[in-house]
């Protein structure tokens, strides 16, 4: 029998994971409280910039597989249904605000057809799946709980999701277990290894590799602070650890640090979570990764006032990105967009350019100077400042760009542009990590 599958939440993981199973062949509803979401998705149009997911998600509403509403009621044929709505960070404190968790289960339990299964991919604190599958059982005892996170990375966002580099599946029973193989068949058969794991173990999996990950990012930017006081170069010393299996050479890119929509509210929200179990010193290493995290932001900082005036009222500053990474037009909790704003405050008069993220950047910063085009963006600048690493940027011309500005100063935040072509082309060149 052919499984129906019904995805809640249709934000960046929620539109991905609905395009991504009907592109595997299911039938999909996907169902959203946000009824512009959802009138937008319909009409196959991606609410953010994520590249190759509008183009599937009109082939598979052509398909006729794909389908989206506000009414939550059209899940209830489904055989599976996929939690997938945000777990941002609560407004006051590190904890992560699991209201929309909550929502979408009690939404959805009361109506799920005997026999479906609740998928939660949502990243949440432990114990979170345990809780909402004794709360499901109590309002509806004939259905499951299931707990599958996702490691989705924006930017590669579709192919991550078709070929995943492994299947976590928390479950109670082998039912659910063989459920949930049904869903990945497609990917078990390209042998995607699958783990299977009990309910806090899977919720865990999750915020263990995204602390992981800010913890090499961290670790190379400490690296960065020891290189600028020694006069080494990070660079050369991420390269040369690199070629050790055993460390890798991924994620050892000294720059201004991690940002976006995961990585810091999952360390801060897995530290309160750590707390709240009595297990709060095991993960106090996870505040020193913050701090060398938001460090990175003040030393970019410093070296403005280093290079042009203590005092930068009126200077002229053109900030290259908004985005937290390239590819994407995501802009929550971006060093880049952080760094402009904090340079405006001190009085500067920024110009911001980036490929994809004007327009949420001017949402959120409607004050902060914006140009839609690069050249205009350089015109006259006493500073550059290179914050998220666009292939647009490492294909800019230093010869050329030096004609624009008022002063050729560049500080490259994300240790990404040719440094020997900017200083040939007579540019004054600084980076983090280098002395
Ligand atoms: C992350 C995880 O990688 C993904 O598995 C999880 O599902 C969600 O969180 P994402 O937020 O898309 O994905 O971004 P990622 O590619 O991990 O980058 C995070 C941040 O770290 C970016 O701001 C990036 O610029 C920064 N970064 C990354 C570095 O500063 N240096 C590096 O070497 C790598």
């Amino acid at each position: 029998m052919k499984l129906r599958v019904s995805v809640i939440g249709t934000g960046y993981l929620g539109a991905t994971h609905a395009a991504c199973m009907s592109a595997m062949g299911f039938d999909v509803i996907g169902v959203d409280i946000d009824a512009t979401k959802i009138e937008l998705l319909s009409r196959g149009k991606v609410p953010f910039y994520e590249p190759g997911l509008e183009e599937l998600l009109q082939q598979e509403i052509a398909s006729g597989r794909l389908t989206f509403s506000t009414d939550f009621q059209a899940i209830k044929e489904a055989d599976v249904h996929f939690i997938c709505v945000g777990t941002p960070q609560s407004e006051n404190s590190l904890a992560a605000d699991m209201k929309y968790v909550d929502a979408a289960l009690d939404a959805i339990a009361p109506i799920c057809k005997p026999g479906s299964l609740v998928v939660g991919k949502s990243t949440v604190p432990v114990g979170t799946a345990a809780r909402l599958r004794s709360k499901l059982l109590t309002i509806n005892p004939k259905v499951d709980l299931a707990w599958n996170p996702e490691f989705l990375r924006e930017g590669f966002a579709v192919e991550d999701t078709l070929h995943p580099n492994r299947l976590v599946v928390g479950v109670t029973t082998d039912e659910a277990e063989n459920k949930l193989k049904a869903i990945y068949a497609k990917n078990l058969s390209e042998n995607t290894p699958w783990v299977r794991a009990d309910l806090p173990t899977s919720e865990l999996v999750k915020v263990a590799a995204n602390s992981f990950l800010a913890t090499k990012i961290s670790f190379i930017n400490a690296m960065a602070e020891v290189c600028e006081a020694a006069g080494g170069d990070v660079t050369v010393l991420a390269k040369a650890i690199g070629y050790d299996p055993r460390i890798g050479s991924r994620f050892l890119q000294a720059g201004i640090g991690f940002g976006g929509g995961c990585l810091p509210k999952d360390i801060r929200a897995f530290m309160a979570r750590a707390g709240e179990l009595g297990a709060d010193q095991a993960l106090e290493f996870l505040r020193e990764i913050d701090s060398i995290n938001l460090r990175a932001r003040q030393r970019v900082i410093e070296l403005v006032r280093k290079d042009l005036s203590d005092n930068l009222t009126g200077k002229k500053i053109t900030v290259l990105g908004a985005a937290f990474k390239p590819d994407s037009d995501d802009v929550r909790d971006s060093p880049a967009l952080d760094i402009a704003v904090q340079i405006a405050a001190a009085g500067a008069q920024v110009t911001i350019h980036d490929p994809k993220a004007i327009a949420p950047a001017k949402k959120r910063f409607p004050a902060l100077g914006f140009a839609e085009d690069v050249e205009v963006a350089l015109k006259g600048a006493d500073l550059v400042l290179h914050l998220t690493e666009w292939k647009q940027y490492r294909e800019l011309d230093p010869v050329k760009v030096k004609a624009l500005v008022a002063s050729p100063i560049i500080i490259d935040g994300r240790n990404a542009l040719d440094r020997e072509a900017w200083i040939a082309a007579g540019w004054k060149f600084r980076a983090l990590g280098r002395s």
